[in-house]
């Protein structure tokens, strides 16, 4: 009962997760793609009734995910599975600061991040910035789609992903990420004054620093 709601909500927010990764990874071909993108997805995903639903489905399966890792030792885990907790774990850790930093605080002044918002944050602190980026693109692509075999398995659904191929959907992912990451760091493209947008100044005030 516990691994079937643990299985039906991570294969939810694997819906929204897999639609996110794919926007940012198109931040690659530049500002116009990656906010075009998020401006239609978000009529989607920021539609009140399916936000709140994909964030308490996000919330229940990692709270089941807590109570299996005190019932289940890891010695008795796969290699596969270790890396499916390990990646949970940093999972874990950083998205609350997440959602806050990029949804949470700028809902409460009324402005999106945006890529300008982003490719900001990333001159603000790109020691911290390309890093964190890097592993939670990653971490949710091994995540979602090793945990999307598994509750496949768990729901009777015909999808079986080998180890192969789920090496392969990372190397990928891997990949596509620092091209974004290069894209926002204006490495591969003049990212302007990011400086100036809204999400910058935001930022800037609520750290009481220069934009
Ligand atoms: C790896 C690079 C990532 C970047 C650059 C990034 C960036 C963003 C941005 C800019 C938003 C605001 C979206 C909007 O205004 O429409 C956002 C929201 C969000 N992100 Fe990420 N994200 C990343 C990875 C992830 C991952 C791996 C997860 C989950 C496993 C995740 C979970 C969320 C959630 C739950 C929201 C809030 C959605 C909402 O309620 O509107 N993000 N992210």
């Amino acid at each position: 009962m516990l691994k079937s709601l643990q299985a039906a909500t991570g294969a939810l927010f694997a819906l929204f997760v897999f639609a996110h990764l794919i926007n940012t990874w198109l931040a690659a071909f530049g500002a116009r793609t990656y906010d075009g993108v998020q401006e239609a997805l978000r009529q989607v995903y920021q539609f009140a009734p399916l936000e709140v639903l994909l964030l308490a489905a996000a919330a229940v399966h990692a709270v089941i995910g807590i109570v299996r890792w005190v019932q289940e030792p890891p010695r008795t885990l796969s290699k596969r599975a270790r890396w499916h907790r390990r990646s949970a774990v940093f999972l874990l850790v950083f998205i609350v600061g997440h959602v806050a930093a990029v949804r949470g605080v700028p809902m409460l002044y009324d402005v999106f991040p945006q890529f300008a918002g982003l490719a900001w944050s990333m001159q603000f602190a790109p020691y911290y910035f390309y890093p964190y980026y890097f592993l939670l693109g990653l971490a949710g692509l091994y995540h979602g789609a090793n945990g999307l075999g598994i509750a496949a398995g768990r729901l009777g659904w015909r999808l079986h992903i080998s180890s192969r191929a789920l090496g392969s959907i990372t190397a990928v992912g891997a990949v596509l990420m620092v091209a974004a990451l290069l894209s926002l760091g204006g490495v591969t493209r003049d990212v302007g004054p990011v400086h100036e947008s809204d999400f910058a100044r935001l930022g800037a005030e609520l750290f009481g620093i220069e934009p």
